[in-house]
């Protein structure tokens, strides 16, 4: 404190003329600093005494735990909608399969469908059934130990009933090269396109 009876407030002390008050801090500041402590020490118990709340960890296990949930059965739901399915004709959806297609499908089943790792998609043999509905269910499981992917892991119902759609209309293409030979299926016809 200053001795200086005009400047009560006044620090005895003086850097480079800098002079220092020693004033009240403001109310609203101390009332602050009051709720921040109280506010720590319910946050303290709240959170690491009782275990009342959930850190950031818990509630992240918590809204996975929730959204797993959430997606399980949006899949279960799809999945039983699978034998009421019939091909889109709609220009945008065959365009996304095609997309889709292009780049998920066509390294293993040739980018006209003619077949490569995978089978000829635009024959009319078919190692795992000729309906639509077939089709989506290999897409949808896939055959794993065959070396199809099981695209319902990588792929959301709706691509996989837009990328189905798509190689709908492959059926019966008429391919630049010739396809992969069929695997000693029966033929079915059971496509758009004629099969001569
Ligand atoms: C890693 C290679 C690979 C990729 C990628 C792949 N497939 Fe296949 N696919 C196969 C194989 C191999 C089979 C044959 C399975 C069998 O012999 O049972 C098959 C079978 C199929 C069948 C059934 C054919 C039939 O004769 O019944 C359809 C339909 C099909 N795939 C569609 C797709 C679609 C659509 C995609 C892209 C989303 C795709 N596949 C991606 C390898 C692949």
């Amino acid at each position: 404190m200053s001795n200086d009876p005009k400047e009560p407030l006044l620090l005895d002390h003086n850097y480079d003329g800098i002079q220092e008050l020693d004033n009240n801090l403001p109310r609203w500041w101390v009332w602050l600093f009051y709720i921040t402590i109280i506010y720590a020490a319910v946050y303290l118990v709240y959170f690491h005494v009782t275990h009342t709340g959930n850190l950031s960890a818990a509630e992240y296990d918590q809204e996975m735990k929730v959204g797993n949930e959430i997606k399980a059965a949006a899949m279960g739901k799809f999945e039983s909608s699978i034998p009421t399915l019939t091909p889109s004709t709609n220009a945008v959806v065959l365009d996304s399969g095609r997309q889709t297609y292009a780049k998920f499908c066509a390294p293993c089943h040739r980018a006209d469908g003619g077949g490569l790792v995978g089978p000829n998609l635009t024959d009319s043999y078919w190692i795992h059934g000729s309906n639509f509905t077939d089709n989506v269910t290999v897409i949808w499981n896939g055959v794993p130990a065959k070396g199809m992917i099981t695209w319902k892991k990588v792929l959301k119902p709706d691509e996989i009933c837009s990328v189905a759609s798509y190689i709908y209309t492959l059926r019966g293409a008429k391919l630049a090269t010739p396809g992969k030979p069929p695997e000693n299926q029966t033929p079915v016809n059971n496509g758009p396109s004629q099969f001569e």
